[in-house]
């Protein structure tokens, strides 16, 4: 009973010194005066609401520093109250590390770092992790200059190129990470540092790869590529039983290793089919070579696989491709804010010297056919060329930066959404993704060599560690240890002590 007493009265001290303490946290940080939205202010429901409207968090507070200056005195004060701090730019991150992943975080929103600025004699640029995807496409295009990057408009480039940045000009020009230069950042102790493989290289290795767990990126430094003069975007579809929808991929699979061009560059896209053991088979993606070649580059796909029921090709302009793709029918984001989905996403690294067997391709497709006819959440599956023959993404060396996949054909995306994109997430969603991808992973060899992708971030994901990060794993968590031992970056994923 003493016992119990004391421990009661303990907790209770405990609770009220974490409540005083967060009080002189958050007036600390008012005190540093820049924009500063705390619990109970109007814009804080705003400001604290997750893009996957699956997860609800409540930070400490939202800060919106003009400079890195500030984002240092910030990082000072957290560090003064042993609390945690976690980045926001684009705010897409799938599991709301945006938000710190959990509640309670510190948020540097870093809406107000909103440059584009490119250096016309050498092509590079100076780019502001808050800017989206759309609103750099249009400002490069400007200069005739374009970055490979992922097609929604409202995707931020802080997260996007901390982690990876895919996109359909991939395969010609690498991920967004393989363009940066420098990085200018802010280490968890306030350091102001300008990162390079001549400053800091270490430093610069883990930030292209995984960013978030070692300090708040203020700018890139990319090189830029002239724009492609045109680009042809592309769309087949078929409604295919799970036999012939096996047989496909299949055939894509051999198409692809048959001396493709960088300048071919695709997607299967999978949805529910009309009826059950049928599905919704589309293949899609962007040409940039000249127009009238992509007609014999496709040929010896087309020659293996029925007939499409619907073909569209749409040659332009490089940003008119951009925009096509980006599928909003605009790229500016700034006259309105994204939309939310309440979602559940999984990925699946597949590798090259080891495409998925003829008993995976059956089983996965079978199983989207058949359960995911009648799953009671709604779905789609991407199959992303990453590698195929003459890749810029499997050029760059394996150990050049964090990111730990150089040498896989696809990153496959499980993606599943609550009925109306609105809460609740119907819990047999989580299952249903996992056994798409248990459906390939156990029809494969004993060992397969498969790996997740950091930016389609899972927080279900078990051996998340070697998925992601496979063989740099080891090399991350010592340098998390040197540069920010005090675990300030910590989220779900997070790279450990
Ligand atoms: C609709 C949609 C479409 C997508 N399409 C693609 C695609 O085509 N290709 C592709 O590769 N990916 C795609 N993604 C995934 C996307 O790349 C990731 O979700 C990305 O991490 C989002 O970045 P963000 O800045 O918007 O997100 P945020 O939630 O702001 O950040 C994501 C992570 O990065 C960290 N971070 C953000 N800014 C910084 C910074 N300045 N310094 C350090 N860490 C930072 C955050 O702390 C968090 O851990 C898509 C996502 C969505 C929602
Ligand atoms: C914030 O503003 C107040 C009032 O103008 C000033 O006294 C204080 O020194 C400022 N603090 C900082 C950190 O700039
Ligand atoms: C986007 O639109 C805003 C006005 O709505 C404009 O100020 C801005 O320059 C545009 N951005 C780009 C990159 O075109
Ligand atoms: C880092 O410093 C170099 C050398 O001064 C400069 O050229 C580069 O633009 C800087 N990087 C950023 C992101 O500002
Ligand atoms: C299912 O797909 C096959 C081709 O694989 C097709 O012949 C058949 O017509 C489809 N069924 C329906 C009902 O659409
Ligand atoms: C959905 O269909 C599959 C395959 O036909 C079946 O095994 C499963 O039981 C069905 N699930 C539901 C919820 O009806």
């Amino acid at each position: 009973m003493a016992h119990r007493l004391l421990f009661f009265a303990f907790l209770t001290l405990w609770s009220s010194l974490a409540t005083a303490s967060t009080a002189d946290l958050v007036s600390s940080l008012k005190a540093l005066n820049f924009t500063i939205v705390t619990p109970g202010d109007p814009n804080y429901p705003t400001a604290s609401t997750a893009f996957n409207l699956r997860y609800t968090f409540e930070p400490a507070a939202v800060a919106y520093p003009t400079n890195a200056q500030q984002i240092s005195a910030l990082l000072k004060v957290s560090r003064q109250f042993n609390h945690q701090v976690v980045a926001r730019s684009g705010g897409h991150s799938y599991i709301a590390n945006g938000l710190g992943g959990k509640d309670g975080v510190v948020v540097v929103d870093m809406t107000n770092f909103m440059t584009v600025a490119v250096d016309s004699s050498t092509g590079t640029a100076i780019i502001g992790p808050g800017n989206r995807l759309g609103n750099v496409a249009l400002a490069l295009n400007d200069k005739g200059r374009a970055l490979p990057h992922g097609t929604c408009p409202y995707v931020g480039v802080g997260g996007h190129s901390g982690f990876g940045g895919y996109g359909f000009t991939s395969r010609k020009w690498g991920l967004l990470l393989d363009t940066i230069l420098s990085i200018n950042v802010v280490l968890a102790d306030g350091t102001i540092a300008n990162v390079s493989q001549t400053t800091h290289p270490n430093l610069f290795w883990a930030l292209r790869g995984s960013s978030a767990s070692f300090g708040i990126v203020t700018a890139i430094q990319v090189m830029t590529f002239p724009t492609p003069s045109s680009a042809t975007v592309f769309e087949y579809n078929w409604n295919l039983n799970a036999a012939d929808a096996a047989k496909a991929v299949g055939a894509f699979q051999h198409f692809v290793q048959t001396n493709i061009p960088q300048e071919f560059a695709a997607e299967i896209v999978i949805g529910k089919g009309s009826v059950q053991g049928n599905l919704s088979w589309g293949l899609t993606g962007g040409w940039y070579g000249p127009a009238d070649q992509f007609q014999s580059v496709i040929a010896p796909f087309l020659a293996k696989v029925p007939k499409p029921a619907s073909t569209s090709l749409t040659p332009g302009t490089y940003i008119n491709s951009v925009q096509f793709l980006g599928g909003l029918g605009r790229l500016n984001t700034s006259s309105s804010p994204d939309g939310h989905d309440t979602f559940y996403a999984k990925s699946l690294m597949t590798p090259e010297a080891s495409p998925m067997s003829n008993a995976a391709r059956t089983a996965f497709m079978s199983y989207l056919a058949n359960d995911g006819f009648n799953a009671t959440t709604d779905w789609f599956v991407e199959i992303e060329l990453y590698g195929g023959t003459n890749s810029a993404i499997n050029n760059v060396p394996i150990d050049a930066t964090a990111f730990a996949h150089r040498s896989s054909m696809f990153t496959i995306q499980f993606y599943t959404s609550a009925p109306g994109n609105v809460p609740p997430f119907p819990p047999a969603g989580f299952s249903f993704l996992d056994e798409m991808v248990n459906s390939i992973v156990n029809n494969s060899p004993k060992g397969w060599d498969y790996g997740a992708y950091a930016n389609y971030i899972d927080d279900r994901l078990q051996n998340w560690q070697q998925l992601y990060y496979g063989p740099h794993y080891p090399r991350l968590k010592a340098l998390k240890d040197q540069y920010d031992p005090m675990n300030t970056f910590s989220f779900p994923t997070s790279i450990e002590e």
